[in-house]
Formats: C-alpha cells, structure tokens, sequence
C-alpha cells in the first residue's frame, strides 16, 4: 500500500464496519461476525490481500445469491478420525471455521482429526484456521483449491488456482508459529497493482499468453507457480486433497471467482489436526517448538537482514504496530464501508 490516500482506522471499530456492512448485504449475524473476524485477522497482519479490500466482492456476490445465506451445514463422521463437513455453499469463512471445530474434536480423542470441507465459498487468509487450532494445543495442517490462474511448469495455459498451504504450530510461552502461503510467487493483486501504476514486475511472477515471463503487467495470462517444479507439485497435491478427494470440481474446472457472482463455487478445503499428546511428551513437544525458534533467533543475519524470524513473525510485529498506528485502509474503502452503499 502506498502512503497516499490511506486512513488509519482502528481494529474494532473496521471490524464492527465490516460486520455491519456484510450484514447489509444480507449475511446472517452468527455469518458475519465470524468474516469480519477473518478479515480483521487479514488486516491486522498486514495481509491486506485478504482483507478490507475484499469487502466489496463478497458483499456484491452475498447480495447477487452467489452464496446460500441460510445453509443447512452439517457434519458427518465418516470414520474414527475423519469426516466430511458440508458447507452447502455458505461463504466459506463460517463453514471452515465450524469444521475445524469438528477436526480439533476428533483429533481431541483420536490423536488426529482430518475433516474435509466440501462446497463452500471463499475462505479468505486460510491461516486463520491452523491458527485456531494451534491455540488449542493442537498442530495443524490446512490447505484450500482455488481457480485456475496458474501455468503448470512448462505449460502456457493457466490450470490450478493459488492454492495455499497454512500450518501452525503452539509453543511453550510464545503464540504459535503460522506459515501460511499460497503457491504462487505472487498474489494476482500485485499484478493489478503493477497494472494501476504502470509499472513494470520482474519477470519471475508470471507469463503471457505464449507461457514466456513477462515484465509488462499487461501481458500478464497466469502467474508462476513458486519455485518452478516444486511450486507446482505442490499446488497440484492441495488440490487433490481438498477437490478430488471430496469429489469435487479440480484443477481448471473450478469455478471463477469473478466471472458470475450469482453461482455458487462448490470449494474445498481440508483440515488436518494432530494432537501433540498421542506421539510424546507434549509438554516437552512445545518446548522444543519454543527452543527451535530461540535458535533460529540466535542464527547471525546474512547481510540485508535484521534478523531471522520464524514464521508468522513478521504478521505478529505488525499486529504490535497498527495497535499503536490503527489500520491502514484505502481512503475510498473506508469511505465505502462507513456508506449505505452495498457494493
Ligand atoms: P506471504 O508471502 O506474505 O507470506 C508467506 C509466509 O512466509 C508467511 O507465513 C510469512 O510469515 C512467512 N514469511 C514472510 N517473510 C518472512 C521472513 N522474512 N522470515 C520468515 N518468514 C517469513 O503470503 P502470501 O503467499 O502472499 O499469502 C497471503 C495470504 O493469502 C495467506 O493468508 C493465504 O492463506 C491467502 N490465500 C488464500 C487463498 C484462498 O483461495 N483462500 C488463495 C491464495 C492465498
């Protein structure tokens, strides 16, 4: 975010924003505290991609029926450790919130908890999840399918989304590790930023329409998957987990984000929960989580580094700065958020 045009505004006061204004567009209230929650988590980290600046997707794709507004979720154990939550395409932050109360449940008595979460909407910065979790004791692995916007290394047609992985660890005192990315080396807004202003990108993001990188953001078809090969294995084994394992649309037949805001997306996800206490000394588990970040903290910087951080860090120092600044939003957002207008 650039400096200009920005307002800083207070964490409560742009979560109840949110809320309301989601509220507007018809989402049920138990719905909508739980999106302003993702949303605000988003913010709050700086993870700006997943957060205000999305408020007026969902609210058009709410109002335009993109998503079941009074859905029948249900959860359905389907084994010891595994179950299949169905999100009857409510918008996915709610349903993937509810089934990971599900999986930390059953890794609580069976050591591990695996619930796949089938037909939703949007489920924001996935990180949220694994973070839940965490701050029960638990370890957790969440990865999500999105729509194809990606060249599979070698190719020149997009086929899988930006499929993101998150994991999260607790530690003995210390919030817990998050790592939560997608699969690509950056996110689609960065383009359409590049686009706003102008500007070149280097050509390691993405490619045009013949597969060769591209530095104009114009010529932009797809983004790269991260580090080649391996990127793109890993995209690929996010979608099997959370689409065709739960027989869902994969790869390029899941639907657009953008293209009809009135369908639903019929989106996957997959939770996986391990309890800490089935495999050892689960005391002595979050010590060590506790001493392998105090080592990293000891690693000497290479040069152009302060220091080594462990993942998630980085979001955790900049909760510490906006407590103190507020959050910076784009003046036009804010002034739309404090609007009538639902989108
Ligand atoms: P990012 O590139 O900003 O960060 C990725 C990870 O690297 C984070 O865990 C971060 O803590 C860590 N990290 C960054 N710099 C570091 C450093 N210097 N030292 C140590 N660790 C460092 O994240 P990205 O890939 O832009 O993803 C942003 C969000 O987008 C995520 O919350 C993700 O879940 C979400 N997303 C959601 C999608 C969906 O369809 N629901 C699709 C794609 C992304």
């Amino acid at each position: 975010m650039t400096e200009e045009a920005l307002v800083y505004v207070e964490r409560n006061e742009l979560r109840q924003l949110m809320k309301d204004k989601l509220m507007n567009a018809g989402l049920p209230e138990v719905q909508a505290d739980k999106s302003a929650d993702l949303l605000i988590f988003a913010d709050e980290r700086g993870v700006h991609s997943h957060g205000t600046v999305r408020m007026q997707y969902y609210s058009e794709r709410i109002s335009k029926g993109g998503y079941k507004l009074q859905p029948e979720l249900k959860f359905e154990q389907t084994g010891p450790a595994s179950g299949v939550y169905h999100g009857d395409n409510a918008l996915g932050h709610y349903v993937a919130y509810e089934a990971m109360e599900e999986a930390i449940k059953l890794a609580e008595t069976s050591g591990i908890g695996i619930v796949g979460v089938k037909e939703m909407g949007h489920s924001g910065a996935i990180g949220y999840f694994a973070k839940q979790a965490a701050e029960r004791g638990m370890v957790a692995l969440t990865v999500c399918q999105s729509d194809p916007m990606v060249v599979p290394f070698g190719g020149t047609e997009p086929y899988f989304g930006t499929n993101p992985i998150a994991f999260s660890a607790p530690r003995k005192n210390g919030v817990p590790i998050l790592f939560d990315m997608a699969t690509t080396v950056q996110a689609w807004g960065k383009i359409l930023d590049a686009r706003s202003k102008h500007k070149s990108i280097p050509d390691t993001w993405a490619v045009d329409d013949k597969g060769e990188p591209t530095t104009d953001p114009h010529k932009v078809s797809a983004l790269l998957p991260v580090a080649g090969p391996k990127g793109y294995g890993l995209m690929m084994m996010v979608d099997i987990l959370s689409g065709s394992l739960l027989g869902l649309p994969f790869g390029k037949h899941v639907t657009s984000m953008y293209k009809d805001l009135t369908e639903y997306r019929r989106l996957g996800q997959l939770h996986i929960v391990i309890n800490p206490a089935f495999f050892g000394d689960k005391e002595r588990f979050l010590e060590q989580v506790s001493e392998m970040v105090d080592e990293l903290h000891a690693v000497p910087p290479a040069k152009g580094f302060d220091k080594v951080y462990y993942p998630g860090e980085i979001q955790e120092d900049v909760i510490k700065k906006y407590q103190e600044s507020g959050i910076p939003v784009a003046a036009e957002i804010y002034d739309y958020l404090k609007s009538d207008e639902v989108y």
